[in-house]
C-alpha cells in the first residue's frame, strides 16, 4: 500500500494544488490531504470549511484506483504523516524560489522521521505563479481569478466577501 499525504495550508485550494493532486494519483495508491490547522493564522476558510470543499471538489479530479482522502491535522506533519501510516509527503515545486524553502522542509522532516519521504511534483507552468494567497488577494480587490482557483473556491469567497459586507 504506497500511502502519501499531501500537507497544507490550502487556504483556499487553487487549481495548482488540483494539478499537484492529479499528479500524484498515478503514483500512490491512497493520496491524504493534510490541511493544517495553525492557530498562528487567522485564515479566510476555517479548516472544517476547507475541508467540505476539498472534499465537494475531488471527486472532479479523481481517476484511476487513487484512493483520496481529506483530513486535518495539528503540530508536525512528519508525525502526522507516520501516524496515518504514509510512506511519502507530496509537496509541488512551483518555481526554483519555492525550492530553497521545500529543501528546508524536507530535511527537518527527513531528520524527524527518516522512514518517509519528500516526492516533489513539479505544478504545470500555468500555475507557477498561482498561490492562496495571492489569488486572495486580487479577488478581494476585485480581480479576475477565473480558471487559477475552482469555481466552487470562488463561490464560496464571494459568499463570504457579501456576508462580511
Ligand atoms: O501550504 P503551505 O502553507 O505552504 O504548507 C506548509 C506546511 C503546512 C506544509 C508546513 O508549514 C508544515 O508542515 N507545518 C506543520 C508544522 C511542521 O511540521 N513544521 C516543520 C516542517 S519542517
Amino acid at each position: 500500500m504506497r500511502r502519501a499525504i499531501f500537507p497544507g495550508s490550502f487556504d483556499p485550494l487553487t487549481n495548482g494544488h488540483l494539478d499537484i493532486i492529479k499528479r500524484s494519483l498515478p503514483l500512490f495508491d491512497e493520496i491524504i490531504i493534510a490541511i493544517l490547522n495553525n492557530p498562528a493564522k487567522t485564515p479566510m476558510f476555517s479548516v472544517e470549511e476547507r475541508c467540505d470543499l476539498i472534499r465537494e471538489i475531488v471527486p472532479s479530479v479523481k481517476n484511476g484506483d487513487c484512493a483520496v482522502t481529506v483530513n486535518s491535522f495539528s503540530g508536525l506533519t512528519a508525525e502526522f504523516a507516520k501516524r496515518c501510516g504514509a510512506t511519502a509527503i507530496v509537496r509541488g515545486i512551483r518555481a526554483v524560489s519555492d525550492y530553497e524553502y521545500e529543501l528546508r522542509m524536507a530535511l527537518m522532516n527527513r531528520r524527524l522521521e527518516p522512514s518517509i519521504e519528500t516526492v516533489f511534483l513539479i505544478a504545470a507552468e500555468e500555475y507557477s505563479y498561482v498561490s492562496s494567497d495571492l489569488m486572495k488577494q486580487v479577488f478581494l480587490l476585485g480581480g479576475r481569478v477565473e480558471g487559477l482557483i475552482p469555481s466552487l473556491v470562488e463561490d464560496r469567497m464571494r459568499e463570504k466577501l457579501t456576508k462580511n459586507k
